[in-house]
C-alpha cells in the first residue's frame, strides 16, 4: 500500500513479568493500518489480543517495538501527554462496556468531555446529541442497570465517540450480545465509519462480522498469521 499508514505496528513485542518468569505474550508484529481502513482482529481467546488492543490505545506499553500514529510513536508520550493524545485521538469501546453504574447514560457520556475540560453545559449538549445519533434519545437519564445489552454498548459507542476521535478500538463489542443485536451494533460502527471517516480496529469472534469488514488479521499464540484484505 502506498498510502502513509495513520497506524502502523513495528516490530511489537510483549512480554510479562510473573510469578513463574517471563512470558512473551505478543512477539514480531508488524502492521500497517490506512485512515479509513475496517480492519478486524481474530483469534482464539488468550491469543493477545487484548494485550494488543490496550498497547494500541495507549493504555500499556510495549516490550520492544514501536506504535506509530502518523509517523510518531506514541510512547515517546508519557504521563499526562500520552493521555492528552489518547483523549484526543482514540475511542475505546471495552470488551465489558465498563460503564460507570452509579452515572446516568447521558453523565456516562458526558464524562470523557468533562474530563478533557469542556464546561458542563457544552459537554451535555454534545453528549445528547451524539446519544440521539446512536437511538438512545428516550433513554439519556437511565443508568446502565436500566438499559438493555444492546443499549448499554451504545452507550460506550457513544462515550467512545463523543469527543470525535479519529480511531475507533473495540475489543469484542458484540461479545456479549445476541445475535440480532450484535447486527445492529455492527451497522452502527459502519454507519459511524461511514458519517464520520473512523479508521476502525475491532477483535471479534463473529466471523460474519470480521469478513464484513475491510481487512482480517489473525493473532495466533502472539503472533500474526494472516493479513488479508477482504
Ligand atoms: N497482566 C498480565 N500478566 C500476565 N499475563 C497476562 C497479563 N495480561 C494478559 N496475560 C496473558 O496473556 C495472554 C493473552 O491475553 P489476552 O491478550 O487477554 O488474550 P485474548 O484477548 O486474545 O483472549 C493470556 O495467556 C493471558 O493470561
Ligand atoms: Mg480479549
Amino acid at each position: 500500500m502506498s498510502e502513509p499508514a495513520l497506524l502502523e505496528i513495528r516490530n511489537l513485542q510483549k512480554t510479562f513479568t510473573t510469578a513463574g518468569g517471563e512470558i512473551t505474550i505478543l512477539q514480531q508484529i508488524n502492521v500497517k493500518i490506512v485512515a479509513g481502513e475496517r480492519v478486524a482482529v481474530v483469534g482464539t481467546s488468550g491469543a493477545g489480543k487484548t494485550t494488543l488492543m490496550h498497547i494500541l490505545g495507549g493504555l500499556d506499553r510495549p516490550t520492544r517495538g514501536e506504535i506509530l500514529f502518523e509517523g510518531d510513536n506514541i510512547f515517546a508520550l508519557r504521563g499526562a501527554a500520552l493521555d492528552a493524545f489518547r483523549n484526543r485521538t482514540i475511542g475505546f469501546i471495552f470488551q465489558f462496556h465498563q460503564l460507570l453504574p452509579e452515572f446516568s447514560a447521558l453523565e456516562n457520556v458526558m464524562m470523557p468531555l468533562l474530563i478533557g475540560g469542556v464546561p458542563r453545559a457544552e459537554a451535555s449538549e454534545k453528549a445528547s446529541s451524539i446519544l440521539n445519533e446512536v437511538g438512545l434519545a428516550h433513554r439519556l437519564t437511565h443508568k446502565p442497570g436500566a438499559l438493555s445489552g444492546g443499549e448499554q454498548q451504545r452507550v460506550a459507542i457513544a462515550r467512545a465517540l463523543v469527543r470525535e476521535p479519529c480511531l475507533l478500538l473495540a475489543d469484542e463489542p458484540t461479545g456479549n450480545l445476541d445475535s440480532g443485536t450484535s447486527e445492529e451494533i455492527m451497522a452502527l460502527l459502519n454507519q459511524m465509519h461511514l458519517a464520520r471517516g473512523l479508521t476502525m480496529v475491532i477483535v471479534t469472534h463473529n466471523r460474519e462480522l470480521a469478513a464484513s469488514l475491510d481487512r482480517v488479521l489473525e493473532i495466533e499464540d502472539g503472533q500474526l498469521v494472516h493479513d488479508i484484505l477482504n
